[in-house]
Order: structure tokens, then C-alpha cells, then sequence
């Protein structure tokens, strides 16, 4: 059993601090193949996620140690171009290694990810997007070897701004030869964060956080050091929490101007969100208001908020409706538990229909994702008794000691290893 269990609280009060992004530094480490020698990653969360991708750098033959919030890298001159079906099928996001391995070896050899909990997800606009640039793929049992002389830069029109694809094709192409345009890339802030690294490395990029990105393919980059961006889905957490449970909070190190979105949003809903010098501030003290919500690509609502976002619409006054346009197969998976909960919502294909209630109801839950476990238990901050939210390893994926800075803000949940 593993699992975490929270009583009502609120109203919250005090000062969390942001971790780096998880979506950015797993892209970052990816990105220190493409140079011999020694990186600093600084501001790296102690998550699962991160662990991952350093079992992943060192089964490369990379050289990873960490020293707190840091990470040094050290890459030699000898790699290993592969990612093992072990290492990819616990964490999709593996596979960004292709882009810096193809650049920088010519090789590259990745095993096939899977199907996950958001139904089947497909890495054809990665291959696609290299292939334009050369490389060329063939497909045995279960892994992707793929093969370029040297990659040569050129345009591609991706079909959708998928975020992991333009990282490939950004790290594919800073080492490529000619110039590569990316047209309709992802604008995340994680992007450009990448792109950010990858100009200090010696590449240069122009465009990352717009929807046209343009390399300049150079024949070597060096390595440096660089403090990650704060993980905007975090901070978005604890104005969450301050929605369900009340209080106010400083969201120490957020990037308000990463998240407008989602801070004009959760306005709307009633929870008073301001700049501060220090990150974000968040303040709720009425009942929260419904409001229509949809899923878009950066910088619309991203996909990963939503379960929050749904957890403050099953207690919030008026109905609303929320679609899903990213991961249409299948990302309300936590509406049955929060619906186990006492919560009054309806699922229809990709929209769900949220009808909120004053009090949700202490249940046993199952998280069936990192996103899921953390909206489940901000929901039970304001659940009547106590709910068991199981699959609490999930949240290590992407949260550096969730528990711990919740009931720092006065959230009263614990961490139940027992019989684990
Ligand atoms: N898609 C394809 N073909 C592709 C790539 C994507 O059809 O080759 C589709 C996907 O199936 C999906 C849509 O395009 O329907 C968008 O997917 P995208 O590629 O943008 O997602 P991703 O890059 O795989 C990243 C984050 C996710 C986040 C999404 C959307 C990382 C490691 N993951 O995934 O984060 O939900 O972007 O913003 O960066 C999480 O952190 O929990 C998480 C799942």
C-alpha cells in the first residue's frame, strides 16, 4: 500500500517553493549527449521522473551524480546510442533521446514506447520530422533504429505543436547541417528553455516560444551550466489547493508570466492570483465559481492542469464544461474517483459536464496518474472524513515532496508506506 491519505483543511496559509520543471529538465539532460564534457543543472527536483532519465544517461555511458538541487553531468567521449525497453516503457518521454543521439552519434537505436494511461500516443510526427531531415528508420523487435550520415537541415510543418516532437527536432537540428525551420513547433516555456540551453551550449536557435523556430546547424557545442525553469504545473497546484481549501499563499519562485492562462482562469473561478516579487500569490475566500474550460496547446490551458481544474469545478457554485482537445483517447480516467467522492460530473467523449457540489465526500480513490493523484488530493482538502488516495507513487513522477509542502501550507495529508 502505498498511498496518501488527507483530512479536510484549510484555510491554507504560508510560503511553498517551486521545483524546476519536470518537462523541461528531463529535455535538458537529453540535451547534454549532443557535447563531451561537464554540465550543471541546477534547480532539479528530487522526482522519479529525473531518476529515470539518469538511469537512462548512465546506461548510456554518461556520468550523472547529484549534490542537492543540482545535477553534474559528466558525458565522455564514448556513448552508447540506446534506450532499453526497460528504461522507455517507465517513462515515455525517453524517447526525446533520439534527436540529440541521431545529431551527435548518427545512430540511434530506442525501443517502441507503449501504450499509457492516456490511451495510445503516437511518436510518428518525431520520425516524420527526422526523416525530412535524412535519417532513416527501420523498425525490429520493438525498437526503432534509426541512421543519418549527418542530419541536413530543412523545413518541417508539424501537424500539431506537439511539445516533445519539436524538442526532438530542436535537438536534432542544432548539429545538423543547414539551416532547419520548425513551423506551427510548440510555445511552451519548457521549449524555450531548451532552446535557451542549447544557444548557451554554442546553437544557435532562434523563435523557441513562438511557432516558427529556426537552427542554425553548427558543427560542435560545448557544455555549460543552467538553472532549470520553475514547474508552472506545480505552482498551479497551490493556487489550486488555496481554491479548495481557502487561505493565501506565496508560490515562491513561479513564473507568473508563463502561466497567464491558467491565472486569468482560476480568476475567473475566484481565486485572487497576483505577481509578486517573490513568485506568485494566491488568495481564496469565498466559494469558487464554475467556469467553461478547454484544453489547448501553449499558451491555452494545458492539458496538465486540467484534473485541478476539475477537482475546483466539482466544488464550485454553477455548472461548467470542460473539454479536452490535447489527449482526447482518454484523460478523465479520475472523474470516476472523483465521482466516488460525491462529485456530480458527466463524461461525454472528450467534454465533461461539472456540476459542482458544496462538499465532496471522503472515499477511498485511485490515482492512475501523476496529474490524477495530485487533483485527487486537493479535492479531499475539502472532502468531509478522511480519503485514501492509493497510487501515491505516481505523484513522485513529477512532484518533489508533495506531502511535505502541502502540510507545510497547513494540508492535512500523510504519506502511508505501509506493507509497501
Ligand atoms: N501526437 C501525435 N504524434 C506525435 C506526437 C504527438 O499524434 O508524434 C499527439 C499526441 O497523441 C497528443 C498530441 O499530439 O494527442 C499532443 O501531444 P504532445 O506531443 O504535445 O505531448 P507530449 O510531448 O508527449 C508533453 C508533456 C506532457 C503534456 C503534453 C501536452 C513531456 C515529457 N510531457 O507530452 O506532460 O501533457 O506535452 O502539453 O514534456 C505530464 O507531465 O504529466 C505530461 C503528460
Amino acid at each position: 500500500m502505498d498511498r496518501f491519505v488527507v483530512r479536510p483543511s484549510g484555510p491554507l496559509s504560508g510560503t511553498v517553493r517551486v521545483s524546476g520543471a519536470k518537462n523541461s529538465v528531463l529535455k535538458l539532460m537529453a540535451a547534454t549527449l549532443l557535447a563531451e564534457g561537464d554540465f550543471t543543472l541546477r534547480n532539479v527536483g528530487h522526482i522519479a521522473d529525473v531518476e529515470i532519465m539518469c538511469d537512462l544517461l548512465v546506461s548510456m555511458g554518461v556520468d550523472v551524480k547529484r549534490d542537492g538541487e543540482a545535477l553534474a553531468i559528466h558525458r565522455g567521449s564514448d556513448l552508447v546510442p540506446e534506450a532499453p525497453y526497460e528504461l522507455v516503457e517507465q517513462m515515455r518521454a525517453s524517447v526525446v533521446v533520439m534527436g540529440p543521439l541521431l545529431g551527435r552519434c548518427g545512430r540511434a537505436r530506442v525501443s517502441m514506447p507503449g501504450g499509457d494511461n492516456f490511451g495510445v500516443r503516437s511518436i510518428d510526427y518525431h520520425l516524420r520530422g527526422l526523416e525530412l531531415m535524412g535519417a532513416e528508420f527501420t523498425v525490429d523487435h520493438g525498437f526503432i533504429d534509426a541512421r543519418a550520415d549527418r542530419l541536413l537541415g530543412t523545413r518541417i510543418m508539424l501537424e500539431f505543436p506537439s511539445h516533445t516532437a519539436t524538442d526532438t527536432l530542436l535537438m536534432a537540428a542544432v548539429l545538423a547541417k543547414g539551416t532547419t525551420v520548425i513551423d506551427n513547433a510548440a510555445r511552451e516555456p519548457e521549449v524555450a528553455d531548451l532552446a535557451a540551453f542549447l544557444n548557451r551550449m554554442g546553437a544557435r536557435v532562434s523563435g523557441a516560444g513562438s511557432s516558427t523556430i529556426e537552427i542554425e546547424g553548427v558543427d560542435e557545442l560545448r557544455p555549460v551550466e543552467h538553472t532549470v525553469i520553475p514547474d508552472r504545473i506545480e505552482a498551479a497546484t497551490w493556487v489550486a489547493a488555496v481554491g479548495v481549501a481557502g487561505g493565501e499563499v506565496m508560490i515562491e519562485g513561479a513564473r507568473p508570466d508563463h502561466m497567464d492562462m491558467i491565472v486569468q482562469k482560476m480568476g475567473d473561478m475566484g481565486v485572487r492570483v497576483a505577481p509578486s516579487s517573490q513568485g506568485l500569490w494566491a488568495s481564496c475566500s469565498t466559494r469558487l465559481r464554475s467556469t467553461d474550460v478547454a484544453t489547448l496547446p501553449y499558451p491555452g490551458i494545458a492539458t496538465d492542469y486540467k484534473p485541478l481544474v476539475v477537482a475546483m469545478l466539482a466544488l464550485a457554485d454553477g455548472v461548467a464544461i470542460v473539454t479536452e482537445n490535447i489527449f482526447r483517447d482518454n484523460r478523465f480516467a479520475y472523474v470516476a474517483e472523483l465521482r466516488r467522492m460525491g462529485a456530480d460530473i458527466r463524461t461525454e467523449g472528450h467534454h465533461a459536464v461539472v456540476r459542482g457540489v458544496e462538499r465532496l465526500q471522503a472515499a477511498r480513490v485511485k490515482a492512475h496518474d501523476l496529474r490524477a493523484g495530485v487533483a485527487l488530493c486537493i479535492a479531499a482538502l475539502a472532502a468531509d472524513g478522511e480519503t485514501s488516495v492509493d497510487g501515491a507513487g505516481h505523484v513522485d513522477r513529477g512532484y518533489d515532496n508533495f506531502a511535505g509542502k502541502l502540510r507545510s501550507l497547513g494540508g492535512d495529508i500523510e504519506r502511508d508506506r505501509s506493507g509497501d
